[in-house]
């Protein structure tokens, strides 16, 4: 039984370990650029994250440099690598977290009966192996964590036999992965029960739940393993990660702040940084926040109904179990125009969890202008739209869209007029297409010929009105290679060339900076020594 009378400083501490930059960019099209890894690693460091999984050191150069950035520049949090079992990634892993105040290394090796047959071995040469490398890793960090993948679906007598022998190598913390999204919130607590009763040493190490959300209870079957002993969870910021993506760690940190009545646990999370790292993972990993998420999502505070909306007049608490200024959402709506000055801009967007040096504010400044010419009313989400779109694009991009003119009509194929620029030179030409969006990448087609297939073409209104800005998102693949582009405008076609744009941009990014034959898509599950 849990003792809900302490008080917040008696309560078990629960650690967040954040693995966006790591399960979570593992989601095909998620990748981030070195700059903006080192960017959220900040923001995670600052909002109280305890422990940052900043990617997979073996996995390419491109990793291996942002993780020992991230370790470099690391304030609070530890810093953690994930290497495969063997010495190999493992050598790796700890050169690159070496640099951090506080550095963790992460092994894993898949457990169960069909994750063993895949480095094909059997139980007893796993068992060595797991000995071997977590042994290997104590000896250089005396920070290890290790995880049996796929553990809920191990067998529990092979399951208990395997974490002793990782503690007694010299493990202090054991992940137990629900790495498909597999079980649900009683046996997520009863696995860890029982490995907190049966295995010797259990009480010496931290038992972490790392869970997916296959089946959409990534968030309830943490907290069960928390309730049943587990006491870091292992999440990603607005869930993202690979298929259903991982525990959102906005819903773990809130579920135990608001129900601290019924989970007396408490995290070191300062909650009010939520939104503003939210948006920056949606901008920089190209994977919008879906509407009604929890928490996060657009709609999360908006009370529409008549019903709602009388009854939050009379008392917020009526239909609100949190404030919106607990999670960082401004409590105003002040609505910006035409006339406001820069301070009013500034205001506004320490609000919304922005603080731009000089620079980085000019250009919003010049960018909110014109929108605010375009458009009567400029609304929080507009101002967020425009500082995604200034965030998506970067001077030194290969391809800048210069001009576009298009012609629609009933009749005839439309019309698209574009110039680009192509490192640094003009191009310009005429294409038609099946409808105005289709025109106009087929004049980016014919002015950057390429072999990068759509996947996804989405177009959201930022706010209501005819004259509401479009954010577009665009995820293309080439070779294999998936890359998300977002942009915002007034004007959806331009929105939509210039994701497209964006996209393309990031494919050629990381078309320059692989290293032939690295890329973590290829590594993440095969396991060898
Ligand atoms: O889901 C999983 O099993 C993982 C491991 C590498 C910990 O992400
Ligand atoms: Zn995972």
């Amino acid at each position: 039984m849990t003792d809900t009378t302490k008080t917040a400083s008696e309560q078990d501490r629960v650690l967040i370990f954040d693995t966006t930059l790591r399960d979570g960019e593992q989601s095909p099209g998620a990748t981030m650029t070195h700059d903006e890894k080192l960017e959220i690693a900040a923001l995670l460091d600052e909002m109280g994250v305890d422990i940052i999984e900043a990617g997979f050191p073996i996995a390419s150069e491109g990793d291996f440099e942002a993780v020992s950035a991230i370790a470099r520049q690391s304030k609070t949090s530890t810093i953690c690598g994930l290497a495969r079992a063997n010495y190999k990634d493992i050598d790796r892993c700890w050169e690159a977290v070496k640099h951090a105040r506080s550095p963790r290394i992460h092994t894993f090796i898949g457990t169960s009966p069909l994750h063993r047959a895949i480095p094909n071995l059997d139980m007893d040469q796993m068992a060595e192996r797991i000995h071997d490398t977590v042994s290997h890793a104590r000896n250089l960090c005396d920070n290890v964590q290790w995880s049996p993948m796929d553990a809920t679906r191990t067998e529990h007598d092979y399951l208990c036999r395997v974490v002793e022998i990782a503690i007694k190598a010299g493990a202090t913390t054991i992940n137990i992965p629900d790495t498909v999204g597999y079980t649900a919130p009683r046996e997520s607590a009863d696995l860890i029960r029982m490995l907190l009763e049966r295995v010797p040493g259990a009480d010496t190490v931290i038992f972490a739940t790392h869970c997916h959300n296959d089946l959409g209870m990534a968030t309830a079957n943490a907290l069960a393993a928390v309730e049943a002993g587990a006491r870091q969870i292992e999440c990603t910021i607005n869930g993202l990660g690979e298929r259903a993506g991982n525990t959102a760690l906005e819903e773990v940190v809130m579920a135990l702040k608001v129900r601290n009545d019924i989970m007396p646990y408490r995290t070191g999370i300062d909650t009010t940084r939520i939104m503003n790292i939210s948006r920056k993972v949606a901008t920089v990993s190209g994977f919008p926040v879906q509407f009604n998420k929890a928490i996060v999502g657009k709609n999360a505070f908006a009370h529409e109904s008549g019903i709602h909306q009388d009854g939050m007049l009379k008392n917020a608490q009526t239909f609100e179990i949190m404030r919106p200024a607990d999670v960082g959402l401004a409590d105003t709506s002040l609505v910006m125009g035409k006339h406001s000055g820069r301070a009013a801009l500034r205001a506004k967007l320490k609000d919304l969890g922005y603080d731009l040096g000089e620079n980085q504010l000019n250009d919003v400044f010049v960018r909110f202008k014109a929108l605010a010419d375009r458009k009567k009313e400029v609304f929080d989400d507009d101002i967020v739209a425009l500082i995604q779109d200034q965030a998506t694009s970067a001077e030194h991009d290969v391809l800048q869209l210069k001009r576009l003119r298009v012609v629609c009509g009933t009749d005839g194929p439309q019309e698209a007029e574009m110039t680009l620029s192509v490192e640094g030179v003009d191009h310009s030409i005429d294409a038609t297409g099946d409808g105005p969006v289709d025109a106009a990448f087929n004049a980016v087609k014919m002015l950057y010929p390429h072999h990068a297939r759509l996947h996804l073409y989405q177009v959201h209104a930022v706010t209501e009105g005819t004259d509401a800005q479009a954010t577009v998102s665009v995820r293309l693949e080439e070779d294999g290679k998936i890359a998300t582009g977002q942009a915002a405008d007034t004007d959806t076609v331009v929105a939509s060339v210039k994701a497209y744009v964006n996209a393309l941009n990031r494919l050629i990014h990381r078309r320059q900076k692989s290293a032939p034959g690295a890329d973590m898509k290829d590594v993440h599950y095969s396991s060898h020594a």
